[in-house]
C-alpha cells in the first residue's frame, strides 16, 4: 500500500451563517485547489450548511461534526449516519465536546463509529487527555482507555480506513500548543493500543491526526512528526488563508 494523503480537516463548530459557510467554502476550494492532490481537504460545516457547502465546494471533501448511532427512528434532534451520508464522507465522533459537553461516552463513540463504517463514511475518532489527567501522568491509561472502548465494535479491516484525532482537551480552543515530543508520544501510545487489539499492520496503515489549537506557524512542527498523516483544525479553519496556509504545509512536510 503507498503512502496515504495527508489529511487536513477544518471543524467549523457551531458558527457561520449559511452565506458565510457558501464564502468561506467556495474560498477554501479556490485557494487549496493546487494541493488537493496531495492532500486531502475536509470541511465540516454545521448540519444545517452541509447541502449549500457541498454544491459550493464540490472538490472539497465533506465532513459532519457528529452522528447518531442508529440508522432512523424516533431520536428527536439527531442525524443518522444514513442520512450524513448524502453530502458527507467523513463523520467526527467523539469529539471532546460532544464528550465533555453532552456527557458522550466512549460506549456512544464506539456506536458512532460502527453506524458510519455500516453506512461507508469514514469515522474521525477523536481522544484525547484532560488537563487533570495529563498533570497526574495519566495520558497513556486515558488513551489506552478510550481507544478500546471506542473501537470496540469494529473490525481489523474496518479500523485500517478509520481515522483517529489524538486532541488533548486542555488545547482545544486554548492557544495552548502540545509539545511535538508530547504527540509523537501520545500517537506511539495509540499506535499501541490498536495494535494491541487489531495486530501491527492495522496500526501502522490507521492514519491518526493531531488536533489542538493548530495554526498557519505551527501545523508544520506537528505534520513532520513520525506517525503523524495529517492535522484536525478548529479555529483555524474559519480563516480561508490561514487554513489554505496549513493545507500548502500539508502538502510539503
Ligand atoms: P482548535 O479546535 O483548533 O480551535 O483548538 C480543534 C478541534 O476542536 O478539533
Amino acid at each position: 500500500m503507498g503512502k496515504s494523503k495527508t489529511i487536513i480537516a477544518g471543524n467549523w463548530k457551531m458558527h457561520l451563517t449559511m452565506d458565510q459557510s457558501e464564502v468561506l467554502a467556495t474560498r477554501v476550494q479556490e485557494l487549496t485547489a493546487k494541493y488537493v492532490k496531495d492532500v486531502e481537504v475536509v470541511i465540516c460545516p454545521s448540519y444545517i450548511a452541509l447541502a449549500r457547502v457541498s454544491e459550493a465546494a464540490p472538490k472539497l471533501s465533506l465532513g459532519v461534526q457528529d452522528v447518531f448511532y442508529a440508522d432512523e427512528g424516533a431520536y428527536t434532534g439527531e442525524v443518522a449516519a444514513a442520512q450524513a451520508k448524502e453530502f458527507a464522507q467523513f463523520a467526527i465522533v467523539g469529539h471532546s465536546e460532544r464528550r465533555h459537553i453532552f456527557n458522550e461516552s466512549s460506549e456512544d463513540v464506539a456506536r458512532k463509529a460502527a453506524a458510519c463504517i455500516r453506512n461507508e463514511m469514514t469515522p474521525i475518532v477523536c481522544v484525547g487527555e484532560t488537563e487533570v489527567e495529563r498533570d497526574h501522568g495519566e495520558t497513556r491509561q486515558v488513551l489506552n482507555d478510550q481507544i478500546a472502548a471506542s473501537l470496540t465494535m469494529l473490525t481489523a479491516g474496518e479500523v485500517r480506513d478509520i481515522v483517529i484525532a489524538y486532541e488533548p482537551v486542555w488545547a482545544i480552543g486554548t492557544g495552548k500548543n502540545a509539545r511535538p515530543e508530547d504527540v509523537t508520544a501520545a500517537v506511539a501510545t495509540i499506535r499501541a493500543a490498536i495494535t494491541e487489539m487489531f495486530g501491527a499492520k492495522t496500526a501502522a496503515v490507521c492514519r491518526i491526526l493531531y488536533g489542538g489549537s493548530v495554526k498557519a506557524d505551527t501545523a508544520a512542527s506537528y505534520l513532520k512528526l513520525e506517525g503523524v498523516n495529517g492535522l484536525l483544525v478548529g479555529g483555524a479553519s474559519l480563516n480561508d488563508h490561514e487554513f489554505s496556509t496549513i493545507v500548502e504545509w500539508g502538502s510539503t512536510t
